[in-house]
């Protein structure tokens, strides 16, 4: 029942909410995960996942709620083994995890794309051939990359990282080539840390494939992020889908979203 074991309790600026003595709701993340979960330099959490965590679990279905920092590689089995009651860390849904966990409907669509520096020859996926990249370790980013690496005949040096800023320090100090991630995370950086040293590779790809309004550079696949659940936490489960249900529709969505992804 204890959040305790899976690391310190991470409270948000004005997540606690609800009327008190009312049941609390641990959620694990791997965080920083910036601009879905960081820290603000006076240290409060913030970020899309957590505004919409405040959204939906407090005001909407009245609990409290509290945020517990997870390594991301080991986050299913630490909501399986009891650590805390759902995932929110930008989580993507696929078939692989859905074996393991049940996901609410979706609440963001991302795309895996690849940064590289400013000065860098890749401008395709074949250029990749070669290349030294960095990923989060247990992410759709590495499976990405795992799966451009077969497409390249094993060509390809993937380097694991246990959280994405290392893979993004270790591309600005020249120990990778590239980095495969999600799309606004990477934007963040490209526009932020990384202003001036790196860019993404352009190109058109999955999502305008999928006839998706395509981001305008390279796209390797097409994500949709939900929140996970235990196998047998069905209530709870239906109660987040019509959360998430109303505040698309009442424009509490839409508001934290301008917040976070402005234009
Ligand atoms: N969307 C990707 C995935 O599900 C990356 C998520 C990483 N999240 C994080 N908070 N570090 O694999």
């Amino acid at each position: 029942k204890s959040a305790g074991a899976a690391g310190a309790a991470l409270t948000a600026a004005g997540c606690l909410g609800g009327g008190g003595g009312s049941e609390t709701i641990t959620i694990g993340s791997d965080i920083p995960y910036r601009p879905f979960e960081y820290e603000t330099t006076d240290g409060d959490l913030t970020g899309f996942d957590v505004d919409i965590a405040q959204a939906v679990f407090t005001e909407e279905l009245g609990y409290e709620h509290e945020f517990v920092q997870t390594s991301f590689d080991t986050i299913i089995p630490s909501l399986n083994n009891g650590n805390f009651r759902v995932i929110m860390s930008a989580m993507t849904i696929n078939d692989e995890r859905d074996e393991e966990v049940d996901f609410s409907d979706p609440y963001f669509t991302a795309y895996q794309t690849i940064v590289v520096r400013e000065d860098s020859d890749i401008s395709s996926e074949e250029d990749m051939a070669g290349v030294r990249v960095g990923v989060q370790k247990g992410t759709t980013g590495a499976a990405a990359a795992q799966s451009l690496k077969e497409d390249l005949g094993g060509d390809l040096d993937i380097n694991e990282y246990d959280q994405i800023p290392d893979a993004f320090s270790a591309l600005l100090n020249n120990q990778v080539d590239a980095v495969i991630n999600d799309n606004t995370v990477s934007a963040e950086f490209v526009n932020g840390d990384g202003e001036g040293q790196v860019r993404f590779v352009e190109g058109e790809g999955a999502a305008s494939e999928a006839g998706q309004d395509a981001p305008p550079y390279l796209t390797l696949t097409v994500e949709n992020y939900g929140i996970a659940f235990r196998e047998d936490d069905d209530e709870l489960l239906e109660e987040v889908n019509g959360a998430l249900a109303t505040i698309k529709e009442n424009g509490t969505y839409d508001d934290i979203y301008s917040e976070y992804f402005a234009g």
